[in-house]
């Protein structure tokens, strides 16, 4: 068993993280060790938010501090559920919690200014993350993706992002056109899973 990980301790952590790094790169690997004590704790998604949703994946916003510099969610993965080639315009963590995901890269090539679409996606890689396993993205270059389950058994992901998500405008992709729309998603759960003090 791992000792609780204080959402305050967390707050200060991350806090200190965005005051001395210098661009995301540097966030992200800051942020990279507290994300690792999050996934460490057996008690960290209660049992009424381990269960997937029948129709898609489940986003349950477990915590934000109350100027929103970051927030961190569980999402519950059923076998065969999905989420679209998406960005984020922010950074952001994945943490494996338990089951497995497969996540899929891609990076924007230019086309040129008078090109429609403007850009093309390639794929760049694919990764199967197990319990334990941290990935992340940040734009420009890092930051599209596609996750799915293609699993039996579900998944849980631990994201932290540099934002409220749930709030955050963005794009979801479509790799055969090189097209996008807009998309906000908003959480499964109206209030956090705890709240902040
Ligand atoms: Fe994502």
């Amino acid at each position: 068993m791992s000792e609780p990980y204080d959402w305050k301790q967390l707050e200060r952590d991350i806090a200190a993280v965005l005051a001395t790094a210098e661009g995301n790169r540097a966030i992200v690997d800051g942020v990279r060790p507290y994300l690792q004590r999050l996934l460490a704790q057996e008690e960290l998604v209660p049992a009424e938010y381990r269960t997937p949703l029948p129709h898609k994946y489940a986003q349950y916003l477990l915590y934000k501090p109350e100027d929103e510099s970051f927030a961190v969610i569980a999402f519950v993965w059923g076998p065969k559920q999905t989420a679209p080639v998406h960005d984020h315009l922010v950074w952001g963590l994945v943490g494996l919690y338990e089951g497995a995901v497969v996540e899929k890269r891609y990076r924007r090539n230019d086309r040129g200014e008078t090109a429609d679409p403007r850009y093309e996606l390639r794929e760049v890689g694919e990764a199967t993350a197990r319990r334990g396993d941290i990935s992340f993205v940040y734009p420009p270059d890092y930051d599209i993706h596609g996750v799915s389950n293609p699993f039996d058994e579900q998944a849980i992901t631990i994201h932290i992002y540099g934002t409220d998500i749930g709030k955050q405008q963005r794009h979801i992709h479509d790799v055969a056109t090189g097209g996008h729309r807009d998309v906000v998603t908003k959480h499964d759960n109206e209030r956090p899973v705890y709240a902040a003090v």
